[in-house]
């Protein structure tokens, strides 16, 4: 196991009807900014749920953060934030409005352009910002990451801000998803799992063994999502399955990958492809060109999540693989660039951003540009 340090101060307020709690969860001194998306919490009723909540106190509203947040919104929101003299953020939305906060939580501080902020990559001061989440795919309710868009440029990057102060996760909030909206959410989970497990074998039983845990846990709910996304029970462990996934809490002491979504993060700019649509078309990718490198943990995973342990090696490694594409499949997710009429030319450009960064994503720290054609190549 490799050193580390785990910090993470964001207090979980998890359940049924939590959302009345929001009112005492934030200071009462504290003059607050409320963010959202397109609208979705106004159809289902969680709107008026955090109006109540606050009752008695005055809040500003920003609307309009969009699915894989630009600059170019985020900037109105943080003029709208220092004209009103705000200090405490609370994003009520996905991944989306969280992450887009995050980084209006750092550009309140500042005169710097937010994008500077974004290509910096780390902000070291911020307002304090809470999160009501009400779909689970990423995990940003409980780490301090963030992936910001550029829509002028289509770029997209990641960039690290503060942990949110609470996050209020009321499984009934995502009742209301679309189907899509969830076979994305479950994909994004399963594939955060992977980006820190499938590296190297023998760094941690203990992280290998809660991985795996995430890992049957997403494959054994998604079939009773899809009979009943209203079931309290299975989507409170969908819900938490996502946070857990991306909440630092199964990367102690081990190495980490990461080419996936970072190549996934491309496709979205370039295309607008959502999120976890990018990685499930990505992963096969991925695992089927660096096998050699990924060998030991490929023959783990075969065996732990899918049950394979006969035949050859290869032939182990190569049914896993398609048994991960056969589920996401079975989410209604595509599996190949093909299906999405994407090809060669976008494959340059992947190739060439990359090159031009001097990219080496992974844990071996070996895919560049030239290694982003051959797993996107094995995407088609
Ligand atoms: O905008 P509204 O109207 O709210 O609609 C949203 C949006 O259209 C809708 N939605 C959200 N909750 C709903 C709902 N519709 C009905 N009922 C509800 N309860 O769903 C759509 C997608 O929302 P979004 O926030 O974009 O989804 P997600 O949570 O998957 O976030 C995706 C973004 O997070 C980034 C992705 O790259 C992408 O930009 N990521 C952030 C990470 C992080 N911060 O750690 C890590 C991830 O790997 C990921 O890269
Ligand atoms: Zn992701």
């Amino acid at each position: 196991m490799q050193n580390f340090t785990y910090r993470n101060p964001t207090e979980l307020v998890f359940g049924r009807g939590t959302i009345a709690r929001l009112g005492k969860l934030i200071p009462a001194d504290k003059r607050v900014m409320l963010t959202f998306g397109g609208g979705s919490v106004r159809r289902n009723g969680v709107y008026d749920q955090v109006a109540r909540a606050l009752e008695g106190r005055e809040w500003v509203e920003f609307w309009g953060i969009e699915a894989n947040p630009s600059v170019e919104t985020l900037r109105e929101a943080i003029a709208l934030g220092k004209q009103e003299g705000v200090d405490f953020l609370v994003a009520v939305g996905g991944g989306s409005v969280i992450d887009g906060t995050k980084l209006i939580a750092a550009a309140l501080l500042t005169d710097e352009d937010p994008w500077d902020l974004v290509l910096r990559g780390r902000a070291e001061r911020t307002v304090p910002l809470a999160t009501v989440l009400t779909m689970a795919a990423t995990g940003s309710e409980m780490n301090s990451g963030a992936v910001i868009s550029r829509y002028e440029t289509r770029e997209k990057y990641a960039f690290y801000g503060d942990y949110p102060r609470f996050s209020i996760l009321d499984p009934e909030c995502l009742y209301s998803l679309p189907a899509r909206q969830i076979a994305c959410g479950l994909a994004d989970t399963f594939v955060h799992v992977l980006e820190q497990y499938m590296t190297t074998p023998g760094q941690s039983r203990l992280m290998d063994r809660w991985a795996e845990g995430i890992l049957h846990t997403v494959i054994e709910i998604a079939p009773k999502i899809r009979e009943n996304p209203r079931d309290y029970d299975t989507m409170s462990e969908y819900m938490l399955s996502a946070t857990l996934a991306l909440n630092d809490m199964i990367r102690m002491g081990v190495t980490q990958d990461w080419a996936t979504h970072m190549i996934g993060h491309e496709l979205t700019a370039l295309h607008g492809l959502t999120h976890g649509a990018t990685l499930a078309i990505v992963i096969g990718g991925t695992l089927r060109v660096l096998r050699d490198q990924k060998r030991g943990k490929l023959l783990q995973y075969a065996a732990r999540i899918w049950g394979l342990t006969d035949g050859a090696e290869e032939e182990r490694i190569e049914r896993a693989i398609v048994r991960t594409e056969e589920f996401f499949r079975s989410l209604g997710l595509k599996t190949r660039l093909s299906e999405e009429g994407i090809g060669e030319e976008t494959i340059s450009e992947i190739e060439r951003r990359f090159t031009a960064a001097d990219d080496r994503f992974g844990e071996a720290q070996n895919v560049d540009g030239a290694m982003a054609r051959r797993i996107l190549e094995a995407c088609l």
